[in-house]
């Protein structure tokens, strides 16, 4: 595909899904906190009203009701949620392809990673989405206990990102982790959230009084895509953050920030419905504190050394040969320079040695993908030369 074309796709789609998204966790945070905050109801309420709220928004005073399971008649007009969970989904696959699948000996492919060919890797990754789904569906069908329903999740979820830890690149591991999760959230809302409002609906409208349980098993999925919430959002912005997806164990990184984001999800839910826990931002704050100190990079560098002076001369044609061909005013792998990023002249390299450290030397996050073959000897060569001053005479 055109790579100027293929910018403006990638650029819709996020925007697309960015703005989806919002729309969704705000939808799933409004109603799962109006949930927890339902009060008896008033002596006037209608029959059947199992919980009220009162709330103050926009100018006005909102008096919200929920029924235990329908009200006696079916109102005129009903609203429902449902195109912003199925736009995020497709706005975010969209995105998926243009980026990873579009790209994929760039992005999604590190070949010393696993030595896949695009057709494949594409192929492996559609494929967990699917048996993410079908895995999670049978697990909350069979197992009655929610903890330990938490617990195999948790464990299924480690291995997925332990599993594609060893399939593909840092980056696009934990992409595709994030998109299973939110596959299932998707999945949830189209498969089983929403077929159980049809179900009260029908009910209704056929006279008989509607099933609970397809209700129960509606709102248990709307919980799970709530505390899921914050470990997807992690790993779609993670992208920014090399020190986490280019950690030697960046699967364990992964889990560590999802089971935070879990945790600090229920702080809210438990505060919405009268507990306030602070040991949970408590402990919260000191588990990434404590992440934050465990993958910092060893000794300021990871990288070895190479004996004596290392001329300027050296690092150039390692630069030149390595990045420039994506990071230069005319590159000639990508349309324009990612980020900006450009290293053709010496001045651009000495001034930009601190960020080559991190991305070539530290996490080696950089060549993306490995596309231009860089080998550990070279990144010791950069890390060296750094240490020596980073100077260019
Ligand atoms: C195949 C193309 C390609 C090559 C080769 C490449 N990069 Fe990059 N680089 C990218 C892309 C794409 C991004 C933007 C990544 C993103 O969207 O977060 C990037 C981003 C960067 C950034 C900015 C990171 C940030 O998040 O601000 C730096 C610094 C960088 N590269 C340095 C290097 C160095 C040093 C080399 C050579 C060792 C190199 N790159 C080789 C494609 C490449």
């Amino acid at each position: 595909m055109d790579p100027y074309a293929n910018e403006w796709l990638d650029f819709l789609a996020r925007w697309l899904h960015v703005v989806a998204a919002i729309v969704w966790i705000g939808t799933s945070f409004y109603f799962i906190a109006l949930d927890n905050h339902l009060g008896e109801p008033g002596p006037e309420a209608g029959e059947g009203v199992g919980g009220e709220a009162w709330e103050v928004h926009g100018g006005g005073f909102y008096r919200v009701q929920k029924y235990r399971v329908a009200p006696p008649s079916l109102p005129e007009r009903l609203l429902w949620f449902k195109w912003e969970a199925y736009t995020t989904w497709l706005s975010g696959f969209a995105l998926f392809v243009f980026l990873y699948y579009v790209n994929a000996r760039t992005y999604l492919i590190d070949k010393s990673v696993a030595d896949l060919s695009p057709a494949a890797a594409i192929a492996i990754s559609i494929g967990l989405l699917v048996v993410a789904w079908i895995v999670y569906d049978v697990l909350c069908r069979l197992v009655q206990n929610e903890l330990v329903l938490a617990a195999a999740l948790l464990g299924l979820t480690t291995l997925a990102a332990w599993g594609c830890s060893h399939l593909f690149s840092g980056r696009a591991e934990y992409i595709e982790v994030g998109a299973m999760l939110g596959t299932i959230m998707a999945a949830n809302v189209f498969l089983v959230i929403i077929p159980a409002h049809w179900e009260l609906v029908r009910a209704k409208e056929a006279g008989r009084e509607p099933d609970p349980a397809a209700g129960v098993r509606g709102k248990q999925r709307s919980v799970h895509n709530n505390y899921l919430t914050l470990p997807v959002l992690f790993a779609m912005l993670s992208n920014h953050f090399p020190s986490s997806y280019g950690h030697s164990y960046s699967w364990l990184v992964l889990m560590a920030m999802m089971v935070i984001g879990a945790w600090i999800r229920l702080f809210f839910n438990l505060r919405h419905a009268g507990r306030t826990v602070w040991a949970i931002p408590v402990t919260a704050a000191l588990a990434i504190a404590g992440v934050a100190v465990a993958i910092r990079p060893a000794g300021g560098s990871a990288g070895g050394s190479v004996s004596g002076s290392v001329s300027f001369a050296r690092v150039n044609s390692i630069v030149e040969q390595r990045c420039v061909p994506c990071h230069s005013a005319h590159p000639t792998k990508v349309s324009v320079a990612p980020k900006g990023v450009m290293f053709d002249t010496p001045a651009q390299i000495a001034a930009q040695a601190s960020a080559i450290q991190q991305v070539a030397v530290t996490t080696k996050v950089m060549p993306i993908g490995n596309a231009t073959g860089m080998t550990q000897g070279e990144r010791d060569v950069l890390g060296t030369w750094i240490r020596q001053g980073a100077r260019i005479k």
